[in-house]
C-alpha cells in the first residue's frame, strides 16, 4: 500500500443499535478533535468510517456491499475504515477480502482510530480489536454539543450468552462505567443542549457502581442522581434484561418523575422450552410478573420488546405461545426478527433449523399482532395532554416533530424551537405517529 495525503474530511456511517450510533458520534468527535471536518455525504469525504453491526446476517452483508459502492468512477476510493461489531468478529477476513479497507477497528478500541488513520495514510494498514472498553472511554475527548435527545453509554458488553447472539463475542464481558464519569458526561451533554438522556447498555440495568459517597448503587441510583440536574428533563434507558429488573429500578419508575414511562424489555419468545434453549434464564411467566410489578407502580407505562421467530426447533405450538404472550402484554411497540444463524454461536449448530417459508409466515403473523397493538396503544392516547420534546422540524413549513413521554413520534404545527418541552394535546393517531395540537408553550 502506498502513502496518500492524510484525510481532511470524514464521514461516519452507523449501521447498528443505539450503542453503535453512540460509538459513531464519539468517533466523529475524535476525528473532529484532530482538526478533520465532517462531510454530510460520503462521496465528499476523504475518510469513510463504516460502523458495522454483526447481529444478523443481513446486517453483516451490508458492509461488503457498501465497501464495493465506495469505489469512485475513476477507480479510486476514499480511505475506508471498518469499525463496529463486524470489525471485531471478522477483522482478519475483511482485511483479506477487501483490499480497499485500510483500517479495521473494534468497538472497544476506536479511541485509537486517529493514529490508525494516520498509519494508513502513511501506507500501513492497521487492525485493532483489543478489549475491554475501560481505556476507550478515558481516551475520548470531552463532549461538547448535543441534540435535544442524547445517548450516554453507561454499560457495555454481555455475560448472558444467549445461544443465538454474537454480542458477548463482539462487545466482550460486561463492564460498568464509573458513576462520576457518567455524571460528568451527562452534565456536558446537558450543557451542550440535551434535555433528554437515554442511558445505553447491552444490559443497561446490570449497571452497578459506587455513588459520590462511595455507596454501591444500581441503575436506579444513577437515574436518581441524574434526575437531580434541574436542566435535564427526561431520562430513559435501554436495553434491559428481564432478570436485572431490580426492586430499586422498578420502584424508580413509580418515584422518579423524569424517568419516562417507557420500558423496552426483550423477551424473545413466549415458550419456556424455546427460552431455555435460548439460554434466556427467565420464563414467560417470570417475565410477565416483572411487567405486572412495573405496571403496578406506573400504570401508564408503555411496553416494548424484542422477539425472534423461527429459533431452531421452534414448533407451531411454541410460536403460538409467543402470540399468546403478545396478547397478554399489549405492547406499545416492539421489534421482531427472523432467527439468523450466527457463526460461532451455539444455536448455529443446533438441529431442526426452520425453513424460510415458515419463518416468513411466523414473522408476518407476529408483526400483524404487534402492529395491531401498536395502533391500539396510539389510538388510546388520543385525548391525552402531554409534554413533547421537540427534536426536529417536520416536512411541512411550521411543523415540528418530537416524542411523547411514551416514546411516540408526535407532529404538530406552531411556534416552537428545537429542545423545547411543549404541552400538546394528542388528537389523532396512526400506526407510527400521532398528530398533536400545541396547547401552550411551557416555561422551560
Ligand atoms: N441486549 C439486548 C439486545 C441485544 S440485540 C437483549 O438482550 O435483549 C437486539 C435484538 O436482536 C435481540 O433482543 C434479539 O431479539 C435480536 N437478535 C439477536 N441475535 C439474533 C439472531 N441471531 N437472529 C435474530 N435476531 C437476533
Ligand atoms: Fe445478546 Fe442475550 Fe446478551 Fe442480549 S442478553 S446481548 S440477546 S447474549
Ligand atoms: Fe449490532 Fe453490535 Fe449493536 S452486533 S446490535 S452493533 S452491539
Amino acid at each position: 500500500m502506498s502513502a496518500t495525503t492524510p484525510p481532511k474530511t470524514f464521514h461516519v456511517k452507523s449501521f447498528g443499535c443505539q450503542m453503535n450510533v453512540y460509538d459513531g458520534e464519539r468517533m466523529a468527535e475524535l476525528l473532529a478533535a484532530q482538526g478533520m471536518t465532517a462531510a454530510d455525504a460520503r462521496d465528499d469525504a476523504d475518510l469513510v468510517v463504516l460502523n458495522t453491526c454483526h447481529i444478523r446476517e443481513k446486517a453483516t452483508e451490508k458492509v461488503y456491499s457498501d465497501i464495493g459502492r465506495l469505489r469512485r468512477d475513476d477507480g479510486s476510493s476514499p480511505l475506508i475504515a471498518v469499525a463496529g461489531c463486524v470489525a471485531q468478529a471478522e477483522g482478519v477476513e475483511i482485511m483479506t477480502r477487501a483490499p480497499s479497507v485500510k483500517v479495521v477497528v473494534g468497538p472497544q478500541s476506536y479511541h485509537r482510530l486517529p493514529e490508525m488513520v494516520a498509519d494508513a495514510a502513511a501506507g500501513r494498514r492497521a487492525t485493532e480489536t483489543d478489549m475491554p472498553a475501560e481505556a476507550k472511554f478515558a481516551a475520548l475527548p470531552k463532549r461538547r454539543k448535543s441534540g435535544p435527545s442524547a445517548f450516554l453509554t453507561v454499560q457495555e458488553g454481555c455475560d448472558k450468552f444467549c445461544t443465538y447472539c454474537v454480542v458477548p463475542y463482539t462487545r466482550g464481558a460486561e463492564i460498568s462505567r464509573p458513576f462520576t464519569d457518567l455524571v460528568e458526561e451527562a452534565k456536558l451533554l446537558v450543557a451542550g443542549g440535551a434535555r433528554e438522556i437515554t442511558l445505553l447498555g447491552q444490559n443497561v440495568n446490570a449497571w452497578t457502581g459506587d455513588d459520590d459517597k462511595g455507596r454501591p448503587v444500581g441503575l436506579d441510583g444513577l437515574v436518581r442522581a441524574l434526575a437531580a440536574d434541574p436542566d435535564l428533563a427526561r431520562i430513559r434507558y435501554t436495553t434491559s434484561h428481564p432478570n436485572d429488573m431490580t426492586d430499586g429500578l422498578i420502584a424508580a419508575h413509580g418515584e422518579v418523575e423524569k424517568l419516562m414511562p417507557f420500558l423496552h424489555l426483550p423477551v424473545q419468545s413466549g415458550s419456556d422450552r424455546v427460552l431455555k434453549a435460548m439460554n434466556r434464564s427467565h420464563t414467560a411467566e417470570s417475565y410477565l410478573r416483572v411487567l405486572e410489578r412495573v405496571r403496578a407502580v406506573r400504570p401508564d407505562i408503555a411496553l416494548s420488546g424484542d422477539f425472534i421467530v423461527g429459533f431452531p426447533g421452534e414448533t407451531d405450538a411454541e410460536f403460538e405461545d409467543t402470540l399468546r404472550l403478545v396478547d397478554a402484554v399489549g405492547y406499545a411497540q416492539a421489534f421482531s426478527f427472523k432467527y439468523s444463524a450466527r457463526p460461532g454461536t451455539p444455536a448455529a449448530t443446533m438441529d431442526s433449523h426452520i425453513t424460510a417459508d415458515v419463518m416468513d409466515d411466523r414473522l408476518r403473523r407476529l408483526q400483524d399482532a404487534l402492529n395491531r397493538d401498536q395502533l391500539a396503544f396510539n389510538r388510546a392516547s388520543i385525548g391525552q395532554r402531554c409534554t413533547v420534546l421537540v427534536e426536529r422540524r417536520g416536512k411541512l413549513p411550521g411543523q415540528w416533530l418530537g416524542k411523547s413521554p411514551w416514546l411516540q413520534s408526535v407532529h404538530f404545527m406552531g411556534e416552537a424551537a428545537l429542545g423545547d418541552l411543549v404541552t400538546v394535546d394528542l388528537v389523532d393517531a396512526g400506526p407510527n405517529s400521532i398528530a398533536g395540537v400545541l396547547a401552550e408553550k411551557q416555561a422551560a
